[in-house]
């Protein structure tokens, strides 16, 4: 599958976008460790979340959608997750298998966690380091990539570990795994990064305590299950704000969207570039914040973006790059190194995409310098990541001529309807 963007800027418009997709992760396996019913609303019905809910329902666990977005989660408490029939096969992500293996680690049987060809190259060694420190016995191919062979019935050890690198995955993985251990578990974080673990077990009842970049929980609490409402998810709307800065003169209101402080740098560093974005209607979905964004479009100006917000708006740098291709000036990012191991390396897949659109880029090792200038139009390739091409496709929307990005199937990982939804803001962006 292609997509083949007719240049077309967006209209004024109210839209949503699908659920957060950390969320409903989260609310999948936490869900199915509690005791008792987890309902779950606005749920994102995308590839990588249904993986994990295979997943969950292959470890013995009833989990019924009577709705796409609707997920309703009979849980089996701490104790209760049952041996796997086959191998458990998370697809293109890398959330579902990290988390996935934290909480598999302290479990009485063995698993095999495999995934998709791109999800098979990205590095384990993360967490098969603090877990196998925990005593837990895992086996990965000899260059620290899936598949993950988990042996049960270890008991785990308490440890206090300090991430190596800011990940949320990571540190969700210790955290998970450390629900089973006997003790105190810490993780000290080197940046903020996403809090939605934490947030969603105190939701669930339990114990977990955050003093600026340290968390810490007791193993052996046991969860009870809630109603949890996932916001819209801001990686998502990130693609709508942009489209819409872009666009001549385009307001566009993205209603109920997450917007979580250890994920809004987006929205800051944007700001930062001149954006006119405001956040409305500020309330909270159970733990979580959310507000409507009101977003215009804006004349962007290039800046030097601080690394100190990179944890914070983490996958948000493929739209951030096609922002400063927009914008006055040039755009310096460092600090990005891990965008070199997400779902590809973001950092050459995007100069390699701006460059074919006609804007100049340098890449550096841990970032990149973009001109701002015009999309000229022409055929880029998503490298099979989504966010990639979501956010080649909105340069496409204001390009000189047709854009064409190459093999964008991925983006139903994270936004399924992701065509049908710029059709409504004006956008001509179809699947050839
Ligand atoms: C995620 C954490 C981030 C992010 C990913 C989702 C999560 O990954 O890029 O899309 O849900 O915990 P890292 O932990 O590798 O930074």
């Amino acid at each position: 599958m292609d997509f083949r963007i007719t240049p077309a800027p967006f209209q004024d418009a109210t839209v949503s976008v699908p659920g957060d997709k950390s969320i409903s992760h989260r609310a999948l396996m936490l869900g199915s460790i509690a005791r008792g019913r987890t309902e779950v609303s606005g749920f994102l019905a995308g590839e990588d979340c249904l993986a994990t809910a295979a997943a969950m329902r292959a470890l013995g666990v009833n989990i019924e959608q009577p709705r796409p977005t609707d997920m309703i989660i009979d849980g089996v408490g701490l104790r209760g997750l049952r041996a796997p029939a086959h191998d458990l096969d998370l697809g293109n992500s890398g959330t579902a298998m990290r988390l996935m293996a934290g909480l598999l680690a302290g479990q009485a049987f063995d698993s095999v966690l495999v995934g998709d060809a791109s999800l098979s190259g990205r590095p384990m060694g993360r967490i098969i380091t603090p877990l196998m420190r925990m005593g837990a016995a895992i086996e990965s191919d000899c260059d620290g990539t899936p598949p993950l062979q988990i042996a049960g019935g270890v008991r785990l050890q308490p440890i206090d570990y300090a991430l190596p690198m800011a990940s949320a995955q990571v540190k969700s993985a210790v955290l998970l795994a450390g629900m089973y251990a006997a003790g105190t578990t810490s993780v000290t974080e080197p940046a903020v990064t996403r809090d939605h673990t934490e947030r969603m077990l105190r939701s669930m009842g339990a114990t977990v305590s955050t003093e600026r970049n340290r968390i810490t929980l007791e193993g052996g609490q046991e969860l009870t299950g809630c109603a949890i409402e996932v916001p819209g998810d801001l990686s998502s709307a990130t693609f709508i704000i942009l489209g819409t800065l872009l666009s001549q003169d385009a307001e566009i209101i993205i209603k109920n969207v997450g917007i979580n402080p250890t994920r809004t740098g987006v929205i800051d560093i944007l700001l930062g570039m001149g954006a006119d974005i405001r956040l409305e209607n500020r309330r909270q979905f159970g733990d979580e914040p959310v507000a409507d964004i009101r977003v215009r479009a804006s004349r962007l100006h290039g800046c030097i973006v601080d690394p100190q917000l990179v944890s914070l708006a983490i996958d948000e740098f493929p739209a951030l790059f096609v922002a400063a291709a927009a914008a006055k000036g040039t755009t310096t990012f460092s600090g990005l190194a891990e965008l070199r191991v997400k779902e590809s390396d973001r950092i050459a897949a995007m100069a390699d995409g701006l460059r074919r659109l006609g804007i100049e880029v340098e890449e550096t090792p841990d970032g990149a310098r973009v001109r701002g200038g015009r999309f000229a139009g022409g055929v880029a390739e998503s490298f099979d990541d989504h966010r990639v091409a979501m956010a080649l496709a909105m340069a496409g929307t204001v390009a000189e001529n047709e854009v064409l990005i190459r093999k964008v199937d991925n983006v139903n990982t994270s936004f399924p309807g992701f065509c049908d939804c710029l059709g409504g803001l004006g956008a001509d962006v179809r699947v050839a």
